[in-house]
């Protein structure tokens, strides 16, 4: 497992992670939201004769309600501690009514506390304006209780489903810096906006941060794209040189080209991971960059070669790692691997170090199979293309002893696309 690789894995349990805490706060998010519009609307709807009466009444009410049982009616303001506006103060609960009235007052500054006291008290000066009533009934402040902790649940639960979504595609492997990201993050921005009307501080914390991560995604999403262009230069030059190599050999390009997309296709269908994919496709160009080291006389010889010759043939996969041993980067790393290890069967017989079995690289096992496919099905200065049915068989029937019979299970499944890019890749005759 290269060191990519591992990062990634890092990532993708990182993101799992997360994407489980996400969903917990999503399912509380929406259970909490549903519950309190619930509450809410029942309550609004309720009529007014069924609710306790207690909740019809204004605080106001209530207050002159525990007064007067407390049998004490010519003072207005000193008749309980509990109505006192300090904080600090201490209820001294001496009967039921007492207790009764704390558990109210308790409801009042528990409203007022989350934010949204901001809106009932707004509403109250609207009511006294309008000379209508001074206060909410209780009743009144559980209904705006109840839709300001669903909304901000909303919030919420769109706030994670949105995290939910990016650390998803993060822990697929995908690409998270996006415009399409960077504009989610940009309207999840203003909607934090909106939450201002409950909780300004909280509002615009989200509201800061999210529109920060948003310019750092658009920014992400341009380094990209930089990258993207810089490796599309990189796989061109590639390409160009593995071309060379084999126009040296009598082989044409589009051999190079062939064994690239089939093994691109193997590799799909084994399951190996999108970056690993296109790494194989671009390294697998370079198979027999070896070949250059081998005389023209030999490679292009219209005869069957003597022992001498084909013993110099078999080096061109250590000819090919050597050329590649100093180059650096993933894909050259890979490269030498395949170039070392294209000609190596499972069963041990083949070249040039005669390794088996999984002591030859995936990538290696997979190239393996391409390349032969395809040079059964071109000319060769030494023999005419076979008929792509009967290569196909005879890949087959090396499954286990010439090749990986994972690679060849693979190789069957998607052959209707190998022989489709076979033919739309034909070399001319
Ligand atoms: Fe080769
Ligand atoms: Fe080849």
């Amino acid at each position: 497992m290269d060191k990519s690789q591992k990062a990634k894995k890092k990532i993708r349990i990182i993101g799992n992670v997360f994407r489980v805490i996400l969903t917990i706060i999503m399912v509380i998010g929406i259970i909490v939201m549903a519950s309190t519009a619930l509450m809410g609307i029942t309550i609004l709807f309720i009529p007014a004769d069924i609710l306790p009466e207690d909740l019809n009444a204004g605080f106001t009410d209530f207050i002159a309600g525990v007064h007067s049982s407390s049998d004490d009616d010519d003072e207005d303001d000193d008749y309980s501690p509990i109505l006192s506006d300090t904080e600090s103060a201490t209820p001294v609960i001496t009967n039921s009514e007492d207790a009764e009235a704390y558990f109210k007052k308790m409801i009042k500054e528990l409203i007022g506390s989350i934010g949204n006291g901001r809106v009932a008290s707004g509403i109250e000066i609207g009511l006294s304006t309008a000379g209508v009533r001074k206060e909410l009934t209780i009743k009144e402040l559980i209904v705006i209780l109840s839709i300001a902790i669903s909304l901000f649940s909303l919030m919420i639960v769109i706030y994670s489903s949105v995290l939910n979504s990016m650390m998803k595609t993060l822990s697929k492997g995908e690409r998270p810096f996006t415009i399409k990201a960077a504009k989610k993050l940009r309207r999840l921005s203003i909607l934090m906006l909106l939450l201002i009307l409950f909780e300004p501080l909280t509002s615009l914390v989200l509201f800061s941060v999210t529109l920060i991560f948003s310019y750092l995604f658009e920014y992400g999403a341009y380094l990209q794209e930089k990258a993207d262009e810089t490796s599309r230069i990189q796989e061109e030059m590639i390409m160009s040189f593995a071309e060379v190599t084999e126009n040296k050999s009598e082989q044409t390009g589009k051999h190079v080209r062939r064994v690239a997309e089939y093994s691109k296709i193997i590799a799909e269908e084994m399951g190996l991971d999108e970056e690993r994919v296109s790494k194989i496709r671009l390294a697998s160009t370079m198979h027999d960059i070896g070949k250059l080291m081998i005389p023209s006389e030999i490679l292009e010889k219209p005869a069957r070669l003597t022992d001498d010759e084909f013993a110099e043939i078999k080096k061109h996969p250590g000819y090919g790692g050597k050329l590649l041993n100093n180059v650096e980067g993933d894909v050259m790393e890979l490269a030498k691997t395949i170039a070392l290890d294209h000609h190596e069967r499972v069963d041990g017989r083949g070249y040039p170090e005669g390794k088996s079995g999984n002591y030859i690289s995936t990538e290696g096992r997979i190239v393996a199979v391409a390349d032969v496919y395809d040079a059964l099905t071109s000319k060769r200065s030494y023999k005419e293309p076979w008929d792509h049915q009967k290569a196909y068989e005879e890949i087959l029937k090396g499954s286990g002893t010439q090749f990986d019979a994972d690679v060849v299970e693979a190789f069957k499944k998607r052959y209707d696309d190998i022989n489709s890019l076979r033919q739309k890749y034909a070399d001319e005759a």
